[in-house]
């Protein structure tokens, strides 16, 4: 089986720490969040993922040097422009030559699915298209369905009103895909998978979907990357694991660490306070300085407490500050 993974959004959500870092190389756990996805379709069956990239491929090839990701083989298609969802879809299915029943997977989602699973379902029902399914409390910032007793879409809204949602169960991001749902998407245009193909599909009988209650994570805002990487951590993950503290990162001996990930080249000063957060590489945390609900990729100095805050690699707390909601440098900054 195949794969399209979708990587190549701008992140804007996540900023400052995507000024640096494109969001799908972004590390939970110290292991990016891309080869934790691609790790998750290599253990259900996808032998080969095809990465669709909106703009430079050099992150990616960096880190997977040899062609492969978690082991499975990986290509890059690189869209000449940024073509939306199933703009992306069609050019990356193309590039690789996918003739066939494939799997597309959204870029920054964590689950635990298990897309074989995904895949019978697809079989069993005929389907053109299937799409997982979460249940969440409020699905108004999502893509919402209607299902019929089999399974079948009766409806696919994106983004409902508040209070207008048909269900509560939403689209997960991981969809298997027949290739003629291809020459539905017009050729080297911007099309959305979520606003038009899937309507169109809908529309035509021909869309299904399998809700779960599998691990889900949506990491594009910085709190739920935050969760991502202490869920990670708390052990709620089927198969996956991390260490609090990276190997090669160096933590005073009297430092408090409590749920906190400390990425690979930190490093946390004496007496200093880490809790509920995440430092990734190039984080510096000063002497007695206190970390809490945070993400932090830049400097904190000593003395200082940083609150429920957000540090790009640029990102300066100067010695004895205190910061809370903030994200620095300012996104929205000149
Ligand atoms: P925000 O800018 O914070 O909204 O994040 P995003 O750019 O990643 O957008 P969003 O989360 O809505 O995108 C869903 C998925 O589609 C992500 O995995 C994106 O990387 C991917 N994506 C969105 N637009 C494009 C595109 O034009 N081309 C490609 N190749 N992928 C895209």
């Amino acid at each position: 089986m195949r794969a399209v993974v979708l990587v190549g959004g701008f992140g804007t959500r996540l900023r400052p720490l995507t000024n640096s870092v494109p969001k799908p190389m972004l590390p939970v756990g110290h292991v990016p969040i891309i080869e934790r996805l691609v790790a998750n379709l290599g253990r259900y069956g996808v032998t080969e993922v095809t990465f669709a990239l909106g703009f430079k491929p050099e992150p990616f090839v960096a880190a997977f040097p040899d062609g492969h990701c978690a082991g499975v083989a990986l290509r890059y298609a690189v869209e000449p422009e940024p073509l939306d969802t199933a703009g992306a879809i069609r050019f990356a299915a193309e590039a690789a030559g996918i003739d066939d029943t494939f799997v597309v997977a959204n870029g920054d989602v964590l689950t635990d699915l298990d897309v074989s699973a995904l895949v019978d379902f697809h079989r069993a029902h005929d389907a053109e298209a299937t799409i997982h399914l979460i249940g969440v409390p409020d699905p108004s910032a999502f893509g919402v369905v209607a299902l019929d007793d089999a399974g079948r879409v009766e409806r696919f809204v994106e983004k409902p009103a508040p209070g207008t949602a048909p269900s509560n169960l939403i689209n997960a991001g991981t969809y298997v895909l027949e290739p003629s749902v291809l020459a539905r998407i017009a050729a080297g245009q911007k099309v959305s998978i979520e606003r038009v193909t899937f309507p169109a599909v809908a529309a035509d009988g021909g869309l299904y979907a399998m809700a779960t209650d599998d691990y889900w994570l949506d990491t594009g805002r910085p709190e739920l990357y935050l969760q991502a990487n202490l869920d990670l951590l708390a052990g709620l993950r089927r198969h996956d694991t991390c260490a609090p503290v990276h190997p090669a990162a160096r933590v005073a001996p009297d430092a408090v660490l409590v749920q906190a990930v400390v990425g690979e080249g930190t490093q946390v000063g004496a007496g200093a306070r880490v809790e509920r957060s995440v430092l990734l590489p190039g984080a510096v945390v000063g002497d007695r300085a206190v970390v809490t609900d945070s993400v932090v990729m830049g400097r904190v100095g000593a003395g200082a407490e940083v609150r429920a805050s957000v540090l790009g690699a640029d990102g300066v707390v100067a010695p004895g500050e205190h910061v809370g909601g903030e994200r620095r440098p300012d996104p929205d900054g000149t």
